[in-house]
């Protein structure tokens, strides 16, 4: 099976992700989370945010509004040249991005229309009066909403450059050909810092290859593995860039395009300044100058990473001959669930009881599991496939000493620790 397919079951079956409206049929393009997938998604937001904006102190957040005046896009340039080329195919007219199919529909082996260009905004109106109702969009990049409160930040904080801004928010694109599960959605997350720096060549090319680095050593920090990530620098730029480059993830021999840093120079402050005529200069007390900052992005998608992350994780692996399990070897900090608590019976009050007791006082501080159902090999399978790090089991024995079975999820080993342990246990597991 094709390791997306995989995923897609598996995300399904255990309610890590599934098709948005699904009961309807779906909606090309749109994914929902289950509780094991909001879990994991937000789990990576946090950890975006505690290594961008918590641990520095040259970066600072922002949530800015979805929907934006629609001078904002014309003026980043989206109206113009935010498009895909589209070929029609004219005997089936499914629809296709010219740069991703060969000569003929590979629906019907039918010959393609010229290419068109295809503009990804997605448009909605505001207003509640018939014919007056302005025209506006949703946002296709989380980016301008940043840029335009470049002054708010300089001016209400104090920042000096170089600095960031950092935020996670939903995007929108009218993607021609969504696939891929959640790796090309209409719907999906991004994760960026604009990190403004002085518009000088040398200077701002260094900082563009610190940021590489830093992010690539954030994704190896939560555990993907090395073999599986690379630098891939852009061919064609966009229309903002003068240098880029992407992260790419290894999805089973297709490299897949996971983050992009990019080197926008001043486009976007000078853009704005050109069409809100607000100045949109920073004056740097060092040198006395005023000039447009220039910006080093770094622009990740929330649900590709997720995405990757479920990938990297998943793992079938024979425990004896003939039995297999599936587990997900995921980042104990981005696991859904940090521990399960189980009584080894269901059927002893005085096993439940205490089981409850350390659940109970463990879900205070995180996401904890709870099973009391069929057997223990069972149960420890289900928390395989869920990414659960350890499986804490209260038996006969711990009436008496006190103490749990700890198994661990990657080596299968059974160790006991004492119940009064357990917090520590947990928070060293998870520093
Ligand atoms: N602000 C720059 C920007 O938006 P981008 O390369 O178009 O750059 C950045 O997008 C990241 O957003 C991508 O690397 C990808 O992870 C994510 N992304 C873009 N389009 C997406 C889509 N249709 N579905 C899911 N993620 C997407």
């Amino acid at each position: 099976m094709d390791i997306f397919e995989t995923i897609g079951s598996l995300a399904k079956r255990r309610g890590f992700i599934y098709p948005g409206s699904d009961i309807y049929g779906g909606l090309a393009g749109t994914w929902d989370y289950g509780p094991l997938g909001v879990e994991l998604k937000r789990n990576l937001k946090n950890e975006y945010w505690r290594s961008m904006v918590q641990l520095r102190d040259d970066v600072v957040g922002l949530d800015a509004a979805i929907i934006m005046n629609p001078k904002v896009w014309e003026a980043s340039g989206h109206l113009e040249s935010f498009s895909d080329p589209l070929v029609e195919c004219k005997k089936c007219h499914h629809r296709f991005r010219a740069d991703q199919v060969g000569q003929k529909c590979p629906d019907c082996g039918g010959e393609f229309t010229e290419p068109k260009t295809f503009n990804l905004m997605v448009e909605t109106y505001l207003g509640v009066i018939e014919g007056e109702k302005l025209k506006t969009y949703l946002r296709g990049e989380i980016t301008q909403g940043v840029h335009v409160n470049f002054k708010n930040v300089l001016d209400s904080t104090r920042v000096k450059l170089p600095f960031g801004v950092a935020q996670i928010g939903k995007a929108f694109r009218n993607e021609i050909t969504p696939g891929g599960l959640t790796f090309r959605s209409r719907e999906f997350e991004q994760m960026e810092n604009q990190f403004y720096v002085k518009p000088e060549l040398e200077s701002s090319m260094q900082w563009m290859e610190y940021w590489k680095n830093e992010r690539m050593k954030w994704y190896l920090s939560l555990g993907l593995r090395k073999e599986n990530l690379h630098f891939k620098d852009h061919e064609q730029l966009a229309h903002y860039a003068r240098a880029a480059c992407d992260i790419e993830y290894n999805a089973n021999g297709e490299w897949k395009e996971m983050e992009g840093i990019h080197h926008r120079g001043d486009w976007d402050v000078r853009r704005h300044q050109e069409y809100s005529k607000q100045d949109m200069t920073y004056f740097d007390e060092e040198t006395k100058e005023r000039y447009l900052p220039w910006i080093i992005e770094t622009s990740g998608g929330v649900d590709r990473a997720t995405l990757f992350f479920l990938m990297d994780a998943y793992r079938e692996e024979e425990t004896k001959p003939g039995e297999t399990r599936v587990v997900l070897k995921l980042h104990p900090k981005l696991a859904p669930f940090k521990a399960a608590v189980f009584p080894l019976l269901q059927n002893k009050p005085e096993l439940v009881a205490l089981a409850q007791s350390i659940y109970k006082d463990l879900k205070q501080d995180w996401m904890i599991a709870w099973d009391a159902r069929g057997n223990i090999g069972k149960r420890y399978r289900a928390q395989d496939e869920a990414g659960t790090p350890f499986c804490f089991t209260v038996d006969f024995d711990s009436l008496e000493k006190k103490d749990v079975t700890v198994r661990d999820r990657d080596t299968m080993e059974q160790t006991r620790v004492k119940i009064t342990d357990l917090r520590d246990f947990l928070k060293k597991k998870l520093a």
